[in-house]
């Protein structure tokens, strides 16, 4: 288990981690069942002469009297669409205060740190300044997103204040989507997005101002824009960098880009109050509707926005409050209930925009989005449970998971303030003040310091930047995580034993993808299945494509069965978007067949990326027609990794780990017994399982990756049987096999 700050949040979260893993599997079932029961009883709902509603017998007993309309405050006006114009909306935007200030040290400087609450209008407002101000006349405005959505729905705000049409003048892009054209001026975009286009243009020739907004999210993209803009600024003395941010350690963000100065924008916000829970919660997702309940019940007017970790809780605790508010009868007003996480249709998500009507109140549920990429207006009161999903790396199995984990005093301290745009509000935080205190770091650790790093290390390596200690990181990565990235790329054969770029690496680094996923995609040239392994790929790039909606759920496994093959998922969704195509993408094969119509264009969107990806790099796009054994191989020669044997005790092991494992009960191979399987991620929910798997032949294994597994001969059964194990990690065992062994030593030294 590697040392520093892994260790540390496992170790400070560990209470409140413990509460939620024991609670999330028994908290669904719970909450349907107490509903059913007070259904069944006739205590919810039924008369309406009763207004006293007794909701939650489990712990404090709230009793609901009247509806006491604006108890505590006058009348808001909601939402955005006022009927105030545009240009008077702009105008009322805090950073509109510090415009001719902004373009002054635009002017001045070339590095520039922008600080200021969200909401404040950095994002919208700041790049239609630098336009104004006639800095696109030499290059285009680009500003960066952490978050694709984020990056989409700005670009459409700013093209409707200016009256362009999206990808004219204003436009977008993110992976596998380009919405510019040769007109834009300012370009909005995900960081991942700019980072790539470093790889063929390393001094941003493109652009005249460069603004990395979000910075602090210190995602892996933006930490390593920052060191390749600083590079390229010195090339181009033109170029412009801002780098802008809701809350950060200005002082730090200011040394590493050469002591340029800090503009804070005044912020326009109103008194929070903080009310912590007295007592710790058995289960957030249980307090958080009581809370809204309660909010809606006895609070003054204001919308209610929810934190919550990701789409599957989301969606049950819309469905879980609109079930239970039905039971409130009409004495109370209505509760407009609105999820928002980054998978959902943009139609759904603009509705979270729309002003809240007259009498009623709307409850907003959302990951971790709306805390500072996503302004909604009219919010007085938030509910934080105090959890976010992470992506991790997980030392224990090998691979990067999304990981339920308490959020940071920072992040709290964001989500808090959402409450107070418009006016005084409410936070109620679902932990107690000492956890906050005591269990929760000061600051949220940089994603490059936690996640996989193999797809950055390979674009490093791309642009010629192979020496990776003298890289400036704002904050480096540690030491094993650089480590096992370089391992997972020499195991994938992108660097030769030197640690340098390969061809097949530089190849590898093409693609806008995981080096495992890149790596297949390869292979498939050689194997001569590209098509094939194209829509593999593809599938495997998008949300879930098999819909289960509540109260069908037979139905819809049987229809989910007739696309299953027998080796396993990934030929499933191979079959799934072939019958797709050959109904010719209708909605209605869609709908008779429970398959989500919007996620498959979105794949065969990604195909047609990676298709044309392939032309560019003239590489024969040929099939295989399905054969099954060469896609599995072919498979294998990225994910060798991802490798499970059967074990008569607990089910599967992971050859890599020996983590025990099982088959996801939605894989096509669930309750089969293969031998051997790959799989695509593991997903962890009361147990490891494994998610997207398929039966594979031992032998792909040590043809695919002869310096990462071997046969071993093993003692079984007094019978001699050939078992396939990892060889010894290189790194580790021999240090100056490595050039890159410097890296340690230099470490070790600091
Ligand atoms: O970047 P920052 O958080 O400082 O603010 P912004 O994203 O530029 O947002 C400024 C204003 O525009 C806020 O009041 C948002 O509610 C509004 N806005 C919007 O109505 N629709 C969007 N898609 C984005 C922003
Ligand atoms: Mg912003």
């Amino acid at each position: 288990v590697p040392k520093g700050s892994m260790n540390r949040v496992a170790m400070n979260g560990s209470n409140l981690m413990k509460e939620h893993r024991e609670n999330k599997m028994l908290r669904k079932k719970e909450i349907e069942q107490q509903i059913r029961k007070k259904q069944a009883m006739g205590e919810l709902g039924d008369n309406p002469e009763d207004r006293k509603v007794d909701l939650s017998d489990l712990r404090q007993q709230l009793v609901i009297t009247a509806w006491e309309r604006n108890r505590m405050r006058e009348p808001i006006a909601f939402g955005r669409k006022t009927s105030m114009p545009i240009s008077s909306q702009r105008k009322s935007l805090p950073v509109y205060q510090m415009k001719d200030a902004l373009m002054k040290a635009v002017r001045e400087n070339q590095f520039l740190i922008i600080v200021g609450e969200t909401g404040s209008g950095k994002t919208t407002q700041i790049t239609q300044y630098l336009n104004d101000e006639g800095f696109s006349d030499g290059g285009i405005i680009g500003c960066t997103q952490p978050r694709r959505v984020a990056a989409v729905s700005v670009s459409k705000r700013v093209a409707e204040e200016i009256g362009c049409k999206l990808g004219d003048e204003v436009g977008y892009t993110i992976r596998f989507e380009d919405m510019t054209s040769a007109k834009t001026r300012i370009k909005y975009m995900t960081d991942g997005m700019l980072q790539r286009e470093a790889l063929l243009d390393p001094t941003m020739s493109k652009y005249s101002v460069i603004m990395l907004d979000e910075a602090h999210e210190r995602t892996v993209a933006t930490d390593v824009l920052f060191a390749l803009l600083k590079q390229a600024a010195k090339k181009r003395p033109d170029l412009k960098v801002i780098v802008t941010s809701a809350t950060l350690d200005s002082a730090k963000f200011s040394e590493y880009f050469c002591g340029c100065p800090v503009i804070n924008i005044p912020g326009k916000t109103f008194p929070v109050e903080v009310l912590y829970s007295q007592t710790p919660q058995m289960d957030y997702i249980e307090s958080a509707l009581d809370t809204v309940v309660e909010i809606h019940v006895n609070e003054g007017p204001g919308d209610i926005l929810v934190f919550l970790t990701g789409q599957d809780e989301i969606d049950s605790c819309c469905e879980v409050l609109y079930q239970r508010v039905k039971t409130l009868g009409d004495s109370i007003g209505e509760l407009l209930i609105l999820p928002v996480y980054s998978a959902l249709p943009s139609e759904i998500q603009s509705k979270i925009f729309e002003p809240t009507p007259e009498g009623s109140r709307k409850v907003v549920f959302a990951t971790n989005i709306a805390e500072t990429s996503i302004t909604i207006n009219g919010i007085y009161y938030v509910i934080d449970p105090g959890f976010a999903k992470v992506n991790t790396f997980n030392p224990r199995v090998g691979m990067e998971q999304l990981v339920v984990s308490p959020i940071s005093q920072a992040q709290a301290n964001q989500r808090k303030g959402r409450a107070g745009r418009t006016g005084p509000g409410k936070c109620y935080r679902l932990y107690t003040e000492s956890a906050f205190y005591n269990e929760m770091l000061p600051n949220t650790i940089p994603e490059i310091q936690r996640q996989n790093l193999s797809l950055t290390i390979l674009m490093l390596k791309a642009m010629g930047i192979n020496d990776l200690i003298h890289f400036e990181f704002m904050d480096p990565p540690p030491k094993n995580l650089l480590m096992k990235a370089l391992e997972e790329l020499f195991n994938l054969q992108a660097l030769d034993d030197d640690g340098l770029l390969t061809k097949l690496g530089m190849r590898m680094s093409q693609f806008p993808m995981e080096p495992t996923l890149a790596r297949a995609l390869l292979a498939s040239v050689t194997n001569n299945c590209s098509e094939d392994i194209i829509i593999v790929i593809s599938m495997l790039s998008v949300q879930n494509v098999f819909y289960r909606p509540k109260g069908k759920e037979q139905e819809a496994d049987n229809k989910k069965a007739r696309f299953h093959h027998p080796y396993g998922d990934h030929l499933t969704l191979l079959n799934v978007y072939k019958r797709w195509q050959q109904a010719n993408c209708t909605e209605q094969f869609c709908t008779l067949n429970f398959l989500q119509s919007r996620h498959l264009k979105r794949a065969r969107d990604v195909r047609n990326q990676l298709m044309a990806i392939f032309s560019r790099f003239k590489l024969p796009i040929v099939s295989c027609h399905g054969d099954p054994s060469i896609i599995r191989e072919t498979l294998v020669s990225g994910f060798f990794f991802n490798a499970a044997k059967r074990d008569s005790q607990v089910g599967y092991k992971t050859l890599t780990g020996g983590t025990a494992v099982g088959i996801h009960p939605s894989s096509s191979l669930y309750g089969k017994e293969y031998e051997y399987v790959m799989y695509h991620s593991l997903v962890l929910t009361s147990r490891e399982y494994m998610s997207q798997v398929t039966a594979i032949d031992p032998k792909w294994l040590i043809k695919a990756a002869p310096h990462f597994y071997k046969i071993t001969d093993e003692e079984s059964q007094s019978r001699k049987k050939a078992k396939i194990v990892p060889l010894h990690n290189r790194y580790s065992k021999d240090q100056n096999s490595w050039k890159l062994s410097s890296i340690r030593q230099s470490r070790e030294k600091a």
